[in-house]
């Protein structure tokens, strides 16, 4: 797919709500409530982006479907096909959601995700930027791994559906490059 280079990180409007939503319940099947992105998007230490693509370039793959068949895009709309929140406290950042859309998985869009948050966090003189994430979830332990992340640490018992540990994940933004 040649579409990478088309791929634009902005910050989330009230109208990406939808196919980010979908994009999330897809993403994270055992989250209950959702995330509340309204009250995001206003909330001051917050930051949502997402990662917007001209068309839906992989619409006739049929490979996939959604719960349902609801992917929360309108076909006129530009096409959502990622997102990420996260907060600022006390100079640090701390990724609250990241996702990608199914059919977009392993082109490279988390990763770019990801530079955005690290890019626009060295610009802002943030010190360092954490998440937690779950053992078992190799495709995003790889990606932070990937982009010099540390394990820190360990909470016991995190996630209430199937009570497993949260890694803790740190990346230490006064030892980053900042090209
Ligand atoms: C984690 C997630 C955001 C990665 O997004 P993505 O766009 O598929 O990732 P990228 O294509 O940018 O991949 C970057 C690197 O991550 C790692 N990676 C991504 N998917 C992987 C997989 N399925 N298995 C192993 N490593 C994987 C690889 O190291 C990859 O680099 P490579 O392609 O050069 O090998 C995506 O899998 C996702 O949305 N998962 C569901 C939600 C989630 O778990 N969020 C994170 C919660 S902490």
């Amino acid at each position: 797919m040649d579409t990478l280079y088309d791929v634009k990180i902005r910050s989330m409007k009230i109208e990406d709500i939808d196919p980010v939503l979908a994009i999330e319940q897809d993403a994270f099947p055992n989250l209950f409530p959702s995330t509340n992105f309204r009250t995001e998007i206003n909330r001051k230490i917050s930051n949502c982006i997402v990662a917007e693509i001209p068309k839906d370039f992989l619409i006739n793959n049929s490979n996939f479907q959604y719960r349902n068949g609801y992917t929360g895009h309108h076909p006129q709309d530009k096409f959502i096909v990622g997102y990420a929140v996260t907060w600022e406290i006390a100079g640090e950042i701390h990724i609250i959601s990241i996702g990608v859309r199914r059919r977009y998985l392993r082109l490279g869009i988390g990763r770019k995700i990801m530079h955005s948050i690290i890019n626009e966090s060295i610009k802002n003189s943030n010190q360092s930027i954490t998440l937690e994430v779950r053992p078992s979830n190799d495709a995003a332990k790889n990606l932070y791994k990937k982009l010099n992340f540390q394990f820190v640490g360990r909470r016991v018992k995190y996630y209430s559906d199937n009570l497993e540990d949260a890694l803790i994940m740190t990346l230490d933004l006064q030892k980053q490059n900042t090209n």
